[in-house]
């Protein structure tokens, strides 16, 4: 068992040694996490751990991709991508580039999630997505596009309930010996990037910023630091949207209106 002043201790080292913060982590979430990695590398303490990150110089990167690890889902909350479909992208100026970034886009699928919704909604051929996330795997597997046939009924459920068009999943996908990709047609103006939210810069300005299921890794105090630059780098009249799980603090985004509360979703006055 890990005290929180070990994980405490640990985090500074880390972040001494190597300028990785994770001091602002939510520490019981983090020491679960921690813990977990102890017991699957059959270490005994955080000081084993400790030695481990001082002598194989790929395990700090493997450490923050073991504890940053989620889950996500094509069409994740259908409803959402229904309303970014039906009520958002329908007001947009055509004739301007619609721009988003992903915050924390994981695998890839609520990045793709979002490529169908303009698809079916708003194509005009000029959009801009920006994906990123701290975690290197997952940033690679979304860029990829490729996941296993066990995910593709619960996906094709998902895209059903948002899509109002008669058209399958399929036409979005293609065969691939690891069961399937996304269709390249799909990935034009799409950048990724490792970025870490905590410590990084970011100086676009964008119409739609996703900040999904992000928050919930974060204490107070990096929320309100993390939600101050969001609210920066969205136009006036663009959006900033949350996940099902995530809080904010109350002084937090008094430049928004909550449009759609149930599906967490602000608009920048
Ligand atoms: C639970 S997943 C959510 C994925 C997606 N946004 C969704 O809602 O389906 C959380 C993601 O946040 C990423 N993350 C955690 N800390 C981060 C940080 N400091 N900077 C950027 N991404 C971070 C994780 O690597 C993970 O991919």
């Amino acid at each position: 068992m890990l005290t929180l002043e070990a994980l405490a201790e640990l985090n500074e080292a880390i972040y001494q040694r190597y300028g990785l913060d994770l001091r602002h982590y939510e520490p019981q979430s983090l020491r679960r996490r921690v813990e977990r990695i102890i017991r699957k590398k059959g270490l005994d303490s955080a000081y084993g751990l400790w030695q481990k990150m001082l002598y194989q110089p790929d395990f700090c990167q493997y450490y923050l991709n073991e504890i940053t690890i989620g889950f996500t889902a094509l069409f994740r909350n259908p409803g959402l991508w229904r309303f970014i479909g039906q009520q958002i992208l329908p007001e947009m100026d055509r004739h301007v580039p619609f721009s988003v970034w992903h915050t924390g886009c994981s695998t890839g699928e609520e990045v793709y999630s979002m490529l169908i919704t303009l698809y079916e909604h708003l194509w005009t051929g000029q959009h801009q997505i920006w994906a990123t996330d701290v975690n290197s795997e997952a940033l690679r597997q979304a860029q990829e596009g490729v996941y296993g046939q066990d995910l593709y009924r619960k996906y094709a459920q998902n895209y059903e309930a948002f899509s109002i068009t008669d058209r399958d999943l399929q036409f979005y996908l293609r065969p691939h010996a690891r069961g399937f990709a996304f269709a390249s047609f799909l990935k034009q103006n799409l950048h990724f990037a490792l970025h870490n939210l905590a410590q990084d810069q970011q100086s676009r300005v964008f119409d739609m910023i996703m900040c999904r299921n992000i928050l919930i890794y974060f204490d107070e105090g990096l929320k309100i630091r993390i939600l101050d630059k969001l609210a920066q780098q969205i136009r006036p009249g663009g959006f900033l949207v949350l996940g099902f799980y995530d809080t904010w603090p109350a002084q937090c985004l008094v430049d928004f209106e909550l449009v759609e509360a149930g599906l967490k979703v602000f608009q920048k006055k």
